[in-house]
């Protein structure tokens, strides 16, 4: 069965709203991990929006299965990996204005940067993956890069519906298949959701998949009402006791 990693930094999104201490990506990831997480996934972005050093420093050292940290290719965050050790470092696209990562890295365009980079991790003894569109000359390049691993990003095939979308699956299906007969680990991710899930979940040679958004927006809403009942149990115990 592929594994999970679950992404938590819309829980972070939410507590810099008020720049406050709750929620905490961390009580967070320990409850993933207790609904059946077999990772935890963060981006540390370079203008720090949500995920936080405090809070990579934290879960590193409380995350007990996979950390997957997710960052762009930039000494400040090769530096940091370096230190953290997290199990795996993805490289993603960065764009500061983009609200998620928008597409996989142009890993042709990028090669021989990509290629210092990945070393300087891989030496640390971390495992390296790196974000890409469902394309063979993507996957080819990744594979001269040396990395150990690739993320397929499925944020077109999430993106698209009907006709588009059964040619996405294929696309990722080819991806996937061309991936592992090259030896790479292949995971998959970005926009899977409670209703596209299943077809990308059953394509054979699929190590794990990263979600994050719908996981933790479907948390927010079946999590809700016992927010509320709680809240009134405060406000009826004051009550009472006036
Ligand atoms: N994989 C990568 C590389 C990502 O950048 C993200 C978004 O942070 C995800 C997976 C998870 O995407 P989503 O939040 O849409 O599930």
């Amino acid at each position: 069965m592929v594994l999970l990693g679950v992404n938590v930094d819309h829980v972070a999104t939410v507590r810099q709203a008020r720049k406050t201490f709750e929620p905490d990506p961390v009580a967070a990831a320990n409850l993933a991990i207790l609904g059946g997480a077999d990772g935890i996934t963060i981006h540390l972005r370079e203008d720090r929006r949500h995920i936080q050093d405090r809070d990579l420093r934290i879960l590193r050292e409380v995350v007990p299965c996979e950390l997957n940290l997710e960052m762009a290719a930039t000494d400040e965050m090769i530096n940091i990996a370096i230190m953290t050790k997290p199990e795996m470092v993805t490289i993603v696209p960065e764009k500061r204005q983009e609200l998620t990562t928008e597409g996989g890295l142009n890993v042709i365009e990028l090669k021989e940067h990509l290629k210092e980079a990945v070393k300087k991790i891989k030496d640390a003894g971390i495992l390296v993956s790196l974000f890409i569109n469902p394309s063979r000359a993507d996957i080819e390049c990744s594979k001269e890069i040396g990395v150990d691993m690739i993320e397929i990003h499925t944020g077109y095939y999430s993106d698209s519906r009907g006709k588009t979308q059964i040619d996405e699956l294929m696309r990722i299906k080819d991806a996937v298949s061309y991936s592992v007969s090259l030896g790479l680990l292949t995971n998959a991710g970005h926009g899977l959701n409670y209703f596209n899930v299943k077809p990308i979940a059953s394509i054979s040679g699929l190590r794990a998949l990263y979600i994050g958004h719908s996981i933790i927006s479907r948390a927010v809403l079946v999590g809700i009402e016992r927010a509320v009942r709680e809240m009134k149990e405060l406000i009826k115990e004051a009550y009472l006791n006036v």
